[in-house]
């Protein structure tokens, strides 16, 4: 078969010449004579139109089929210059490979996102869910690309962890104890030696801690994989399963973090409006109508930075526009992020030095003993997309810190062994990969962004 990708983009090799196409039909119509087939084969945004006559001896058979039928077809590409598609295929033959159900859930009307959330399995076969997760993977790929090309090391961290990483308490438990008889200690909790483990575990919420450890033999890692959070969150930019490509860098500050963070995002951005530029400009014209000049001025300025500090005080003055009012010491919440990056600085902003109670128990104690070097990346639209922060790489603070927060020292003592056997500053942060999605498609529902959601209540096919 010749991908449709490949007509579009080679077409003087094809045209006025026979060739076999497969795809699935989006849309047909037929009067007494010939048809046409609108197939789209997925290798490309645009689809490609098919006419058939009746010399073929299934005329009859192919004019009755659905929508969403898989079809085999060899003919001619011919050119048509007033059209407005560049080209089309005169079929010789459509070979029928599978027919389709008159119920095919997909017409050619346009559906709403949330009647496209029902039927998963069959959403990635329209235009705006093609271009969805063609960019996803493109982005997958630019991530890979950018971290590779500075010689950083890829590491597999585990899915099934014995720590908490974010200390948030917010971790689904792995275990293989009979619920009904779960076997009890001699205080009368869980006995989890008894577990397949010997402990209590978990999915992660960040391969951070284990990447850290790489970080300490290979200087520059990342890793890039799924994490589990069972956040009762139920919004638009939080999913119990999503992605995060975590890089971590040893001999290196928070201000490396963030030059690391800018040049990665807009590596990204410039890799994705280069490779998907038909599906940009669907996602322009159709989802988020500035969203092409937003990203355009996003590669060519810089990211704005403000503290924690400074930017409460701003916030503060505008209190009248929140639901949740601000002050120092809470945490900054969705509206809050919007305004400083949607209204204050109009473009991304690096946000740091956080409060330590708000913030997790690795991150380095600024010298003022009240503030940690925690950075948070804010995007307009979304709010904050990358966490990150500069390590605490001495011993005696981070044990204080561990028992401060009332963790299990012995869960930690790979991670303590690190400030023991030649530690480094280091730094690292966390980008949430949907998160990134959204903001480079101007999708604005984090199930739209994924191909199978879990969220709370959710978690079908
Ligand atoms: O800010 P977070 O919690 O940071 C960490 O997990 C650090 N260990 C990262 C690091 O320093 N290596 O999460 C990082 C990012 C957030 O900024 C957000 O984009 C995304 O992960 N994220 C979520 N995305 C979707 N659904 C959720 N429930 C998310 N929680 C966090
Ligand atoms: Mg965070």
């Amino acid at each position: 078969l010749t991908a449709i990708r490949e007509l579009y983009k080679n077409k003087e090799n094809y045209l006025d010449k026979k060739l076999t196409v497969g795809g699935w039909v989006r849309s047909i119509r037929d009067s007494k004579t010939f048809g046409f087939i609108v197939l789209n084969d997925g290798t490309f945004f645009e689809p490609l139109q098919i006419v058939y006559h009746d010399k073929m001896e299934n005329f009859l058979e192919v004019s009755k089929l659905n929508v969403g039928a898989a079809v085999i077809v060899t003919g001619t590409l011919v050119a048509t210059p007033q059209a407005k598609q560049p080209f089309e295929i005169q079929a010789d033959t459509v070979e029928i490979e599978g027919a389709s159900a008159p119920d095919y859930p997909l017409q050619k009307k346009r559906h709403s996102f949330e009647y496209l959330r029902t039927i998963s399995h069959l959403r990635p076969r329209t235009n705006t869910f093609q271009a969805v997760f063609r960019v996803r993977s493109l982005t997958a790929f630019a991530l890979h690309k950018f971290f590779q090309e500075r010689g950083f090391v890829y590491v597999h961290t585990p899915l099934i962890t014995g720590s908490d990483c974010e200390g948030a308490g917010e971790m689904f438990r792995v275990t293989t104890l009979d619920m009904e008889n779960v076997p009890k200690n001699d205080e009368g909790q869980t006995d989890y030696t008894q577990d397949f483990f010997g402990k209590e575990t978990s999915l992660t919420v960040s391969g951070q801690l284990n990447a850290e450890t790489y970080a300490q033999a290979f200087c520059n890692v990342y890793t890039f994989g799924p994490t589990f959070r069972a956040e009762n969150s139920n919004t638009a930019r939080h999913a119990a399963e999503f992605w995060m490509i975590e890089p971590e860098i040893a001999f290196a500050d928070l201000d490396d973090d963030m030059m690391l963070a800018e040049a990665m995002l807009k590596y990204v951005i410039s890799y994705v409006l280069e490779e998907a530029p038909e599906e940009m400009n669907f996602f322009n014209s159709f989802v988020d109508k500035g969203l092409l000049e937003r990203l355009h001025n996003v590669v060519s300025s810089d990211f704005a930075r403000v503290t924690y500090t400074e930017a409460i005080e701003i916030l503060k003055k505008n209190n009248d526009k929140f639901e949740y009012k601000v002050s120092w010491g809470a945490d900054l919440q969705t509206e809050h992020e919007r305004y400083l990056t949607e209204v204050v600085f109009k473009r991304p902003v690096f946000v740091t030095d956080y409060p330590k109670e708000i913030k997790a128990f690795y991150m380095k104690l600024n010298e003022d003993g009240k503030t940690v070097a925690a950075v948070d990346c804010l995007v307009p639209g979304i709010g904050e997309i990358i966490g990150g922060s500069q390590r605490e790489d001495d011993y005696d603070k981070l044990l204080a810190r561990i028992e401060e927060m009332g963790m299990k020292e012995e869960d930690y003592k790979f991670y303590l062994d690190l400030r023991k056997y030649g530690s480094t500053r280091h730094a690292g942060f966390g980008l949430g990969f949907e998160r990134c999605v959204m903001y480079l498609t101007g999708m604005s529902n984090i199930r739209d962004v994924i191909p199978f959601p879990r969220t709370v209540n959710n978690c079908e096919l």
